[in-house]
Order: C-alpha cells, then structure tokens, then sequence
C-alpha cells in the first residue's frame, strides 16, 4: 500500500498512535471514534511489516472475539487489500499471514492458563491489544499479561501493548495507571466522534440529540470524558430473626449493613456493631 492510500484509509485522528512505539498506547474514547478500527488496520499492517511480530488480543471473555476482534481483524485485511496472505481459523481462534506464519491468537480472561502458556512458531510475541479494556477489572489480570510480553527483541522490533475502552467511570484503575501519572513509556490518547470521519450525517444527528438530551451520556460516549463517579448510595438494614420479625432481643438486629458503591459491580460491606 502507498503512503497516500494508508492515510486515506486510516483518516485523522491518530497520527500519534500510528507512530508510537511506547510500551503501552492507551486510546480511551467516546464512541465510533474509530478506536477498535484504527487498532485492528495497525495491527495487520505492522505485522505484515515485521515479519518476526506476533500478536495477542484480549478480551475478558473469550467468546466475544468471534463478533468483535476476530472479525473486524479479518475486515482490516480486506480494507487493506491483503485478505488473500491471511487466514482466519475458528478452532481453534487464530488468524495467520500465510508467507511468514505469523499468528494472531486469541484470548479470554476467563482463561488464565491459556495466557500464561503461550508460545509461537515464528519471531516473537511483541504485541498485545485489549479491546474494551474497561472491562479489566482487576489490575493484575493486566500485569500478568505485561509479564507475558517480554525479552530481547531483534533491531526495529518493540514490545508494545495497546488499550482501547470507553472510559465509563472515573475510578477505574486506568485513569490512575496511565492517565493521571505520566510515564515516557505511555501514551495515553482521548478521541471522540468527531475524528471519524467515515461516520454518516444520521450518526452524527445521534450524538448530536444526545448532547441535548442526555449531557451526561454525552459526556462519555460523546466527548470521551471519564465518568464520574456514582453518588454513594446508603443502605441501612436491620436483620430479620428466623419468623422475619424484628426483635430487640435477637442479637443480630442490632447488626447493620452498609453498602457503598466504589466501582461499578463492586460493594464493600460495613459491618457497624
Ligand atoms: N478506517 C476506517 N475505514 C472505514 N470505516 C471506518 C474506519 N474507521 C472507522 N470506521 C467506521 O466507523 C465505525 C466506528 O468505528 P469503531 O468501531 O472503530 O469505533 P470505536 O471507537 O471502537 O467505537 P465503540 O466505542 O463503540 O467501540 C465503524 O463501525 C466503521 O463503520
Ligand atoms: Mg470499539
């Protein structure tokens, strides 16, 4: 491909996470910002262009690949002309650039061995993209994987791993890692609708009825802003006794139960004597 037609179909936007080589290239973003895209076009090319590279994707869970990943990587070899070298495998999930056997391999986190335990035929293992990184809840469950990404690399080769999400809260472990303390080693990117300019003008009158409907949706989906936290929600309960009644004599009426929101799908409990 030339130069000119790559620009063309990669559009504006992402000049920076083209050109980085930075150990991590964290792009959270609004939606339809071309994120997951932009990401899968990258990963063919450079592959094709570094024939020792291999790469792993991850997904929290594994089966989602086939309708996401998987196939919009096999959509950026058309986009790209390339379809003919590669080959996309369901079973098992992989796709291979058939000159040089590179692979692409496919994980979930529900699987921890299958990432612990991952070796390639050719060259190295030197990427890793997470779509939808949001959903990486706990913080290890990345850093073993960074662990996983590791060792001496040939001249011109560099290990790098890429993150894409919509940023729905703002007290997930990403805002602090990456965005808030700045690493030379990181790339952190905000982009938003606005960059995509392959979206039609009924897209874009969407966007538009949310900013005036729905600022808070908008704020996020739109604009590509960290969510804000939730308010705390309180709940105080008195323990039942075994007939369901509430009785001053049963010990455990006087336990109290509270729950506070943190993150989301997360509740401490608060036992108060
Ligand atoms: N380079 C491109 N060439 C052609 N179409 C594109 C390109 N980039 C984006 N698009 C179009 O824009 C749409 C949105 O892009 P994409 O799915 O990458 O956005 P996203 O940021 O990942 O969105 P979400 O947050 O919903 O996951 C795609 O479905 C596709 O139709
Ligand atoms: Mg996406």
């Amino acid at each position: 491909m030339s130069e000119v037609s790559l620009q063309q179909t990669i559009g504006k936007g992402y000049v920076d996470f083209w050109r980085c080589r930075g150990r991590y290239r964290v792009i959270k973003g609004g939606r339809g910002s071309k994120k997951s895209v932009t990401a899968v076009l990258w990963h063919i090319y450079h592959m094709m262009k570094l024939p020792l590279a291999n790469t792993l994707v991850i997904r929290k869970t594994f089966n989602t690949h086939k309708v996401s990943t998987f196939a919009q990587l096999k959509w950026a070899t058309r986009r790209l002309g390339v379809d003919h070298l590669w080959q996309f495998k369901k079973s098992p999930l992989e796709a291979t650039y058939k000159p040089t056997g590179q692979k692409i391999l496919f994980r979930g986190l529900d699987d921890p061995m299958s990432i612990t335990s991952i070796t390639v035929d050719t060259g190295y293992l030197c990427g890793a993209w997470f779509e939808e990184a949001y959903q990486i809840l706990n913080e290890d469950d990345f850093d073993k994987i960074d662990m996983s990404i590791r060792g001496e690399l040939p001249e011109g080769y560099f290990k790098q791993l890429t993150l894409t999400f919509n940023p729905w809260n703002e007290r997930h472990w990403l805002k602090q890692r990456f965005f808030d303390m700045p690493n030379p080693n990181t790339l952190a990117l905000t982009t938003t609708f606005q960059c995509n300019e392959f979206l039609g003008d009924d897209d874009r009158e969407l966007f538009e009825w949310m900013r005036k409907h729905k600022p808070k949706r908008y704020r996020v989906e739109g604009e590509g802003n960290w969510g804000l936290r939730k308010a705390r929600s309180l709940r105080i309960g008195v323990r039942k006794n075994l007939n369901g009644e509430i009785s001053p004599s049963c010990p455990i009426t006087k336990l109290y139960l509270v729950w506070i929101s943190v993150i989301p799908m997360t509740r401490v409990l608060l036992w108060l004597p």
